[in-house]
């Protein structure tokens, strides 16, 4: 599995599961998943975030 934030671990699937789960903003996912809350602050994961969230919001 793809992950999107390395240093929690945390996968495309997670992050696709939280945005179908309500979650609109980087800020949400990282609530939901704890993607972006690591070592790189956003700088590495937060553009990967937000194109997932243009791609899967509803
Ligand atoms: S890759 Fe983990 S916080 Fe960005």
């Amino acid at each position: 599995m793809e992950k999107v934030c390395l240093c929690r671990g945390v996968t495309k699937e997670q992050i696709i599961e939280s945005i179908k789960n309500g979650a609109k903003t980087f800020e949400d996912v990282k609530e939901k998943t704890g993607a972006g809350t690591g070592g790189c602050r956003g700088g590495r994961c937060e553009g990967t975030i937000e194109t997932l969230i243009k791609v899967y919001e509803e």
